[in-house]
């Protein structure tokens, strides 16, 4: 009897298997919800037969939530965010948004550019963080496109005026995020300019995949494919130096508990970032897909695995979260409840000539790849 219902059930995986495979993945368009401006806010939701779903919204072309089964099944969100768009604005901590025109800092709110100088907010202490006062994650984006298929996919615009927050060149940008059978999260970021100007987008999510945020992420394994990554100053900005992590709490070349060293406090560095705030250089060659980093949440068993064609990953453990934002579902978001993986070029690259570049000329265009995977173990 046992091992007929064996039988019995496998047969059934395989048939429901074969019925997520045929099944194609869909985009679904709804609203979500409106600024206190009354401006609405449209949402695309992108599924699989896999039981994954991501919900992206117009404001900041943001990934507001992400449903992934763990190791039994349970579909739950890996991502922080909030239930209202206008939190996002109010409230902003940039939870998985898209970020631009330049993620991370940039030295002072200054930069030159074949001769001049061009000067930005200053919104983080004496520095220009992610894009100023009002970056792309507080833009409306405009749905382009959305389609159905062996991936659901839904592409958004924006256009960004010349001068716009002090940077030079109108700036054309699209951010696709395509989701496939596989519980892959493809997203990718494209550009172009009217005039030479300087830029690095990326996404900002915070994922905690203990799912609906039930635990903190010190006890999750990380692997980072970096030989080395940037150190900073006291207000983070990257002193220009690329030190190798052997040795220090920067090592996560092989599997580390995210919360051993994180308190380790004779490195300068982490006392800098309050834990870890910093870029990591990916290993292998910039502009090729490769991996990055993984995540491994032990309670769920859920993985989600990293692969960016950018040349650095900034690795962030929510330090600045201090519990008083309250997120979905009323939760209080408090520091190391979530790990940023943020792919880009390295902070402050303009002020760095020695660093991956953050020119985009006129002719050119930008494209800067995610995947995320997710599985379970
Ligand atoms: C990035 C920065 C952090 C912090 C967050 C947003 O990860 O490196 O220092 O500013 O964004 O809160």
């Amino acid at each position: 009897m046992k091992n007929a219902m064996a039988g019995h059930t496998l047969a059934l995986g395989i048939i429901l298997f074969g019925a997520g495979a045929a099944q194609a993945a869909t985009a679904t368009r709804g609203g979500f919800g409106a600024l206190a401006d009354g401006t609405k806010v449209e949402a695309v939701t992108l599924s699989n037969g896999a039981g994954m779903s991501a919900r992206i919204m117009t404001l900041g072309a943001t990934l507001q939530s992400l449903i992934v089964p763990d190791r039994g099944g349970r579909k739950e969100d890996v991502v922080l965010g909030y239930d209202k768009a206008q939190d996002y604005l109010t409230r902003p901590n940039y939870f998985g948004v898209s970020v631009g025109r330049y993620a991370n800092r940039i030295a002072k709110g200054k930069f030159a550019l074949d001769g001049k100088t061009y000067t930005l907010a200053t919104n983080d202490g004496p520095n220009s963080l992610h894009g100023g006062l009002k970056g792309f994650d507080k833009r409306m984006w405009k749905i382009e496109s959305v389609s159905n298929g062996s991936e659901a996919k839904v592409v958004l615009s924006y256009v960004s005026a010349d001068g716009e927050e002090g940077f030079p060149g109108e700036m054309k940008v699209t951010a696709t995020y395509s989701l496939n059978e596989q519980n892959e999260l493809k997203l990718e970021y494209r550009a172009t300019t009217s005039k030479p100007t300087v830029l690095n987008l990326t996404n900002h999510a915070y994922f905690n995949l203990s799912g609906n945020d039930t635990r903190d992420v010190m006890g999750n394994l990380v692997t980072l494919n970096a030989e080395r990554f940037t150190p900073v100053d006291a207000t983070l900005i990257p002193t220009g130096e690329r030190r190798a992590v052997a040795g220090t709490p920067f090592d996560f070349r092989k599997p580390a508990v995210v919360g051993a060293r994180i308190r380790d406090t004779r490195d300068q560095q982490i006392r800098y970032g309050r834990g870890y705030d910093h870029n990591f250089i990916v290993d292998g060659a910039a502009g090729t897909l490769r991996p990055a980093a993984r995540i491994e949440e032990p309670g769920s068993g859920r993985v989600l695995e990293m692969r960016v064609t950018a040349p650095g990953i900034q690795f962030y453990t929510g330090n600045f979260l201090d519990g008083t934002f309250f997120g979905k579902n009323n939760r209080a978001y408090r520091q190391g409840d979530a790990i940023c993986l943020e792919p880009g070029t390295f902070p402050d690259a303009p002020n760095h000539p020695d660093f991956p570049s953050a020119r985009l000329n006129l002719g050119q265009t930008y494209v800067n790849t995610m995947v995320y995977k997710f599985s379970t173990k």
